[in-house]
């Protein structure tokens, strides 16, 4: 509490470059990492990763926690984790959720589209996800998330490679075709 009244104190004694400093403030050290994958403010433009921007604070720290403890493995990124402090993660999943969403939705196949939101709503997603897979606290946002990625969790959490759930997601998508899968990726990729 004192360090942060302190350094509030000092930028408001300085008169220049206070835009630079608050910038500097808000952005953790660690993140300048994250960028080189996940894009700047976490909005990814490569498909392979995920896009971190407007994604809940809590589930992003529960995802780097998972990495960092093997709950969830995946090369490129178990690494990143590894060396991560609690008060990191926190600062990182706040960092990226705080940063606006602004990739363009993937347009789908109108049918497939159409036939991902009937599984959507006969599969009762938004009970957890919330409408328009908005997300809520432990639970992520997904709309707007890359298609690929989105099919390759779904399919993860189906054949036992994603484990970190508690079994929320393998519930679901046990019952549903890869066809089915297909066809809700296309539907949440599309989402506004
Ligand atoms: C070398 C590239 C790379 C770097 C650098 C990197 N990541 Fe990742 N990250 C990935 C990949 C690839 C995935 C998807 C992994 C998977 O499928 O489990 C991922 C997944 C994630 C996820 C899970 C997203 C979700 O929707 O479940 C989070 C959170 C995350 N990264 C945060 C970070 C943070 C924070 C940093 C910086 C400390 C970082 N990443 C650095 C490649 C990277
Ligand atoms: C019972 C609650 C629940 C239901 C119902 C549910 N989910 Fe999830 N979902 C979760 C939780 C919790 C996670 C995060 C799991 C974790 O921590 O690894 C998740 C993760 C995901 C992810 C991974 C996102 C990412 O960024 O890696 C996708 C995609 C997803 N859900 C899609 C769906 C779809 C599509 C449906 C409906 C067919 C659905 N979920 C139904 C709770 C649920």
């Amino acid at each position: 509490m004192r360090s942060l009244s302190c350094l509030f104190a000092l930028m408001l004694v300085s008169p220049v470059g206070t835009q630079a400093q608050e910038t500097a403030a808000d952005l953790p050290a660690k993140a300048q990492t994250c960028i080189a994958c996940h894009g700047p403010g976490g909005n990814s433009t490569d498909p392979q990763y995920p896009v971190l921007a407007g994604q809940m604070p809590r589930y992003i720290y529960l995802q780097l926690k998972d990495y960092k403890q093997d709950r969830r493995v995946h090369p490129p990124m178990t690494p990143m984790a590894k060396s991560l402090s609690t008060e990191e993660m926190l600062a990182l999943g706040d960092y990226f959720a705080a940063q606006p969403r602004t990739g363009q939705v993937e347009q789908g196949d109108p049918a497939l589209v159409a036939r991902g939101q009937k599984v959507a709503d006969d599969a009762l997603c938004a009970m957890c996800h919330l409408g328009g897979f908005s997300g809520q606290n432990e639970v992520p946002r997904v709309n707007g998330q890359h298609y690929s990625y989105i099919l390759g969790q779904l399919l993860a959490f189906k054949n036992g490679h994603r484990t970190n759930d508690a079994g929320n997601m393998a519930a679901v998508v046990k019952t549903l075709s890869d066809d089915d899968l297909k066809a809700l990726a296309a539907y949440i990729a599309n989402i506004q």
